[in-house]
C-alpha cells in the first residue's frame, strides 16, 4: 500500500524521508528548563532516526559561565535524565562533540558579536553552509530584544545560506503585544524566516486530525452541521502550577492553552479541505476558519463563557493546596485556572453547531480530546420498545495520554427484547504502530531544518486567534470575578461551566 504524505514532500514518515539541511542551530536559554526536558532529547531523537543533518552543530547560549566541555557534560547529564528512548551511548558520544557552548546576556551588543565569530568558525569547521536556526527558549520578554540584536550583526541576512527563528509561544500577552511582537520581529526578519512555534502542532495526534478527515471517504459528508449536534475540546490537567506561579499570574488558562493550543485544534477539527499539503494551503484554511468564528460580543461573554480558579482539595488522597496558596500566586489572585467558552462558525459548514471548548488546572483527569457529537437518530421505531432513549454517536479523538480514536454507536442487547447499549470501537496509536515515543518537538524541528512551516503560525493566524480570544480576556479584566477560588481541586470545574452547556439540553463528557 502506497504511504501517504501528510505534510509537505520532505515529511517524516513519507518516502522521501532525508535528513534537514546542514545548519547550525542556536539555542538561545541554553541552561533553562525547555532546552533540558524537550529541546535537547528531541534533536537527540533525531539524530538516532538519522533526521539529523550530517553537517550539524549546536550552539547554546545563556548567561551561565560554562565552558564547551561544562555544557557537553551538563547536556550528557540532562539527556540521560531526560531521553524518551534507551539511551545509545556511542550516538551521544559523538554527537555531544558538536556542541558548544557561548555565555552572554541577551541585553549585552558585543555578546552577539561575539556569537557571529563563533558562527562562522562552527559554520567553517562543520560545514553547515551558512545555514543558521536560531531557536529562543527564552522569557517572551526578550524574544524582540534578541531577534533585533540577530539582526543588527547581520545574522538575519540570507546570503549564504538561510536563517531562521523559532519563536516559542507565548506569542503576545493580548492582541496588541502580539501585533506589536510581529511589528519588531519583522523590522529585521522577514515572514518567511519567522517559525512561531506550537508544540501541540508536534503531536501525531493532532495532525492526525487532517488524515482521519480528509483521507476517508466515510467521515467528510458527516462532518456538518447536517449531522454534527456539537463539539466538545477539552484539555483537563492534573497538575497545577508546579511551582511555575510567577508565569501563570500573567497568563491564565485562556492565554496558556485556549488562544493556542485548543484554537489550532479547533482549526484542524473545523477547517475546509485544503488542495494541497503545502504549508500555505493549510494555513490558508486555517485562519479562515478561525476568521469565521462569530465574534464574542461583551454580552456574550456573559452567557457564553465561564472561569473558575481551583480552591485546595484532595486529589489521589492526597491534599492539594489552592491555587492562591501557591508559590508567587498573590493571595487575591484573579487569574483563572479554568475556562469553558462555547463559540459558533458562522459558515455554511459549520452555522448553528456549537463548539465547546474547556481546559483547566487541578481537574480529576488529564486528558485532551476532542468529541464529535452526531444528531439524535429519530425515536420513532423504538416508541413501542422497552428502549427509553438512543444516545447519540460520538466519535473522539483522543489526543493525549490516550492516543486514539474511538466511535461510540447504540448495539441491541442479545436477548428475546429490544434493549440498546452504547459500544465502542477503538483504535490505538501504539498498538497499530508501535511509534518510539518521543517529546513532540521532534516533528517540529525536523520541518524547520526541511523548510517545511505547515505546522508553524503565520502572523495573520496568531492575529486572527487574538481576535477570538481579546474580547473575553477585555470583559475578565474589566469585571473582575466575584466567586474566586470556585472549584475544589479535583473536581471537574465551577458548577456554571456545567450549566453553560446544560442550559443547550446538553452534557460535558466526564472528565
Ligand atoms: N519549559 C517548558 O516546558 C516549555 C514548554 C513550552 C514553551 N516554553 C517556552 O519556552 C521558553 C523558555 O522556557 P523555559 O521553561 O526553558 O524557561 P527557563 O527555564 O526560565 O529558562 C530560560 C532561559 O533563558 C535564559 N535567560 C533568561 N533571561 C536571560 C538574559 N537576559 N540573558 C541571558 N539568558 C537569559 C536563562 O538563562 P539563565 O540560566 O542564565 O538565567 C535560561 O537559560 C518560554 O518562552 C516558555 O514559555 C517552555
Amino acid at each position: 500500500m502506497a504511504e501517504m504524505t501528510l505534510r509537505s514532500e520532505a515529511a517524516i514518515g513519507s518516502t522521501h524521508e532525508r535528513p534537514g539541511d546542514p545548519c547550525v542551530m542556536v539555542i538561545f536559554g541554553a541552561s533553562g528548563d525547555l532546552t533540558k526536558r524537550l529541546l535537547m532529547p528531541a534533536i537527540y531523537n533525531l539524530a538516532c532516526d538519522g533526521l539529523l543533518p550530517h553537517c550539524f552543530a549546536l550552539i547554546g547560549t545563556a548567561r551561565n559561565d560554562m565552558t564547551h566541555d561544562s555544557f557537553r557534560d551538563q547536556m550528557s547529564k540532562d539527556i540521560r535524565q531526560f531521553t524518551t528512548r534507551d539511551f545509545n551511548e556511542p550516538l551521544w558520544d559523538e554527537f555531544v562533540r558538536n556542541l558548544y557552548y557561548l555565555p552572554g546576556s541577551f541585553d549585552d551588543p558585543d555578546a552577539y558579536q561575539r556569537l557571529a565569530q563563533l558562527l562562522a568558525e562552527v559554520d567553517a569547521k562543520h560545514q553547515t553552509r551558512g545555514n543558521r536556526l536560531f531557536y529562543l527558549a527564552v522569557p517572551p520578554t526578550v524574544f524582540s530584544l534578541i531577534a533585533h540584536q540577530l539582526g543588527r550583526v547581520g545574522l538575519a541576512r540570507e546570503e549564504q545560506g538561510w536563517s531562521r527563528l523559532i519563536v516559542e509561544k507565548p506569542f503576545g500577552h493580548d492582541r496588541e503585544s502580539a501585533h506589536n511582537l510581529n511589528r519588531e520581529l519583522q523590522e529585521q526578519w522577514q515572514e518567511h524566516q519567522i517559525w512561531r512555534i506550537d508544540h501541540y502542532l508536534g503531536k501525531e495526534t493532532v495532525q492526525n486530525i487532517l488524515a482521519f478527515r480528509f483521507a476517508n471517504g466515510i467521515f467528510e459528508p458527516l462532518w456538518n452541521r447536517r449531522y454534527v449536534d456539537h463539539v466538545q475540546l477539552t484539555v483537563a490537567e492534573k497538575v497545577g502550577v508546579e511551582g511555575r506561579g510567577n508565569y501563570y499570574e500573567r497568563s491564565g488558562v485562556l492565554r496558556d492553552m485556549m488562544q493556542n493550543h485548543m484554537f489550532q485544534m479547533l482549526a484542524y477539527v473545523a477547517m475546509e479541505p485544503p488542495n494541497s499539503f503545502r504549508a500555505d494551503d493549510i494555513r490558508n484554511k486555517k485562519v479562515e476558519v478561525l476568521g469565521a468564528v462569530h465574534p464574542v460580543t461583551p454580552e456574550n461573554v456573559l452567557t457564553h463563557t465561564v472561569r473558575g480558579q481551583y480552591s485546595g482539595g484532595t486529589m489521589d488522597g492526597n491534599i492539594v493546596l489552592g491555587y492562591r496558596e501557591e508559590p508567587d500566586v498573590a493571595k487575591d489572585s484573579r487569574t483563572e485556572t479554568f475556562a469553558a467558552v462555547k463559540l459558533f462558525i458562522d459558515n455554511w459548514r459549520w452555522h448553528g453547531v456549537p463548539f465547546y471548548l474547556r481546559s483547566g488546572k487541578r481537574l480529576p483527569s488529564r486528558r485532551t480530546e476532542i468529541a464529535i457529537q452526531f444528531k439524535h437518530a429519530p425515536e420513532v421505531l423504538f416508541r413501542d420498545t422497552p428502549v427509553e432513549r438512543l444516545d447519540a454517536n460520538q466519535l473522539l479523538l483522543q489526543i493525549q495520554p490516550e492516543q486514539g480514536i474511538e466511535l461510540a454507536f447504540e448495539a441491541k442487547v442479545p436477548g428475546p427484547l429490544m434493549h440498546l447499549q452504547t459500544v465502542r470501537m477503538h483504535f490505538e496509536y501504539q498498538e497499530a504502530f508501535h511509534a518510539a515515543r518521543g517529546t513532540g518537538y521532534e516533528t517540529l524541528l525536523y520541518d524547520c531544518l526541511s523548510n517545511d512551516a505547515t505546522l508553524f503560525s503565520r502572523s495573520d493566524l496568531v492575529d486572527t486567534a487574538w481576535k477570538i480570544a481579546q474580547p473575553i480576556l477585555d470583559v475578565w479584566t474589566s469585571l473582575p470575578p466575584r466567586d474566586f477560588p470556585n472549584y475544589p481541586a479535583g473536581t471537574s470545574g465551577p458548577k456554571d461551566a456545567d450549566q453553560l452547556i446544560e442550559r443547550d439540553g446538553r452534557q460535558w463528557r466526564r472528565i
